[in-house]
């Protein structure tokens, strides 16, 4: 019987993850199939049961449900919990496991697609929400030389980094200002201020030479990416980090890990960067 499995979101008819899943599975003969599930507001719990009633082996899951996956989870990975975030869940029949790939997807895509290594650098990471939360541990766990969180309200950036001060070497929060002076191998920016076509605040010096700058939006040329080319830097979207997330949930759910460059590929052919 073919495998069932599904995006859940409210927006999600967007979701490139159906095209990217269908890709996965007919490169690894998997006999499963994958579809959008747009879910009430206020109905993620339920569209979530009503998938494993329907025999539903697993569904990843999106804006604005990651946080409330995490309640309904009855068993979560590490990195989820402290990510504070579900983006893939998992149905064995007894648990709804809660796994959170999407840190893992950023660190898979600056290592193996653009080729950068993360331990012993400088990376700064711009934002202290939802989306810098979610990647904070897999980029510790690279060993950098040096994490500093920063965001336009610092003390948010400090209540980030304090919550990893276990980690060597520790993150440190601070706000834009105090960037001055500084400059980093590898510039994240998970804020959202590219949603609304804004520009950070923060000064071009940040952008070592030979510097990487990573957008975690994919899909347009945001201000921060035009900054950060403007001032020298190699930039890149993230569109790496979105198949490469749902090549970790494919792993996670078949066991077999897909090659993703063919589906990366295909999705820069059609428009994504
Ligand atoms: P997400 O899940 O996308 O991270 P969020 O949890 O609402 O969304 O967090 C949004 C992040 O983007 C925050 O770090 C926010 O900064 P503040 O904490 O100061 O609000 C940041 N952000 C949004 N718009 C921004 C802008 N125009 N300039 C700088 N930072 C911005």
């Amino acid at each position: 019987m073919t495998d069932r499995y599904a995006v859940i979101g409210h927006p999600v008819a967007h979701s490139k993850s159906p095209l990217i899943h269908a890709n996965f599975a007919r490169q690894s003969s998997q006999d499963m199939s994958y579809e959008k599930i747009l879910a009430p507001l206020d109905g993620f719990a339920a569209a979530v049961h009503a998938f494993v009633r329907a025999g539903g082996r697993g569904v990843n899951v999106t804006v604005p449900f990651k946080q409330e996956a995490v309640r309904l989870a009855t068993r979560l990975s590490e990195r989820a919990r402290l990510a504070a975030a579900v983006n893939t869940l998992a149905f064995d029949g007894r648990d709804i496991y809660g796994d959170n790939t999407d840190g893992i997807g950023l660190v898979r895509d600056i290592r193996a697609n653009l080729g950068r290594n993360l331990s012993g650098q400088r990376i700064l990471l711009l934002g202290a929400g939802g989306a810098a939360r979610g990647v904070i541990q897999p980029l510790l766990s690279e060993h950098p030389r040096q994490l500093i969180v920063a965001n336009r309200t610092a003390q948010t950036a400090l209540n980030l980094a304090a919550e990893y001060a276990g980690f060597t070497p520790p993150p440190q929060g601070c706000g834009f200002g105090d960037l001055h002076g500084q400059s980093f191998d590898i510039v994240i920016n998970a804020t959202s201020a590219g949603l609304t076509d804004s520009a950070l605040d923060v000064a071009a010096g940040i952008f070592a030479p030979d510097s990487l700058a990573y957008e975690l939006l994919y899909g347009r040329e945001t201000p921060f990416m035009r900054q950060a080319r403007d001032a020298g830097a190699a930039v890149s979207d993230g569109i790496g980090m979105l198949v490469e997330q749902a090549a970790e949930a494919f792993l996670l759910w078949r066991g077999i890990r897909p090659d993703s460059a063919p589906v990366l590929r295909e999705l820069r052919a059609a428009g994504g960067r």
